[in-house]
């Protein structure tokens, strides 16, 4: 995905009500700062590296609580390049032009993504078909289990719908640290968690990349959690193993 600054609210009707910065890992080529304010890509970098160690230890504690052997998951993620870090700004919602949701409907497909969010608030999660609302906690990271947890784990840890509903009052921000795998990863259970113990993989394996292809084909703005594409339809009922 493109990083740099996109302005999603104005790409077209039906989008996110919010503008964004994504950044790549520090010293990625892809990366293209604005020179104002100027100490923007400082503070931005340094940002970078607090959530890497904050996601390093996350990583950790994930690993442990799941029982694998140390280091299975740092071992399975080696590699931080497809990393990202993007600064979002919520504009307040605006009745006229019927910009209403931040962010709709989705759950993240990668390991895990922190947030940091200021006290605006907006952010819900999908729960026996409820939106629950995420309070924001002063000083808290929010931990956001992905698909891709959710396949390694063999169901054990759950992917949530998550979705940002426009403020009212004033414009909401966030900082959100995605950790991320590279397309050309092979997801599926971990052994540990299955033949090992014979316990039955309930996902079938794939690419990361061929996910992310029908994840992306299949995805439409909807107001309705049924409506969105989740990690089950794909991998047990439609998804075919490549030859
Ligand atoms: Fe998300």
């Amino acid at each position: 995905m493109p990083t740099g600054y996109v302005n999603q609210a104005a790409v077209e009707l039906a989008r996110n009500n919010s503008e964004i910065f994504k950044m790549a890992p520090i010293g990625s080529p892809s990366n293209v700062y604005p020179t104002d304010p100027p100490r923007f890509r400082e503070i931005m970098e340094r940002t970078f590296k607090y959530f890497q160690r904050t996601a390093a230890l996350i990583e950790t504690l994930l690993n442990d609580a799941l029982g694998l052997p140390p280091g299975r998951l740092h071992q399975y993620n080696s590699n931080r390049q497809s990393d990202r870090m993007i600064a979002y700004r919520y504009f307040k919602a605006n009745v006229e032009t019927k910009k209403m949701i931040g962010s709709y409907p989705h759950k993240d497909p990668n390991l895990f993504t922190l947030l940091l969010q200021d006290d605006v608030g907006g952010l819900e999660f999908l729960r026996n078909d409820q939106w629950i609302p995420v309070s924001p906690i002063p000083h808290s990271l929010v931990v956001n289990v992905g698909d891709v947890l959710q396949v390694l784990s063999n169901n054990e840890f759950k992917s949530v719908a998550h979705r940002v509903v426009s403020p009212s009052e004033k414009d909401r921000y966030s900082c959100a640290f995605g950790c991320q795998i590279g397309e050309n990863k092979w997801v599926e259970p971990f052994a540990e968690l299955t033949s090992q113990i014979k316990a039955a993989p309930k996902f079938k394996g794939f690419y990361h990349g061929e996910f992310l292809q029908l994840l992306g084909a299949s995805y439409k703005p909807t107001l309705e959690p049924n409506d969105t594409f989740t990690l089950m339809d794909v991998v047990v009922n439609n998804y075919t193993l490549p030859a």
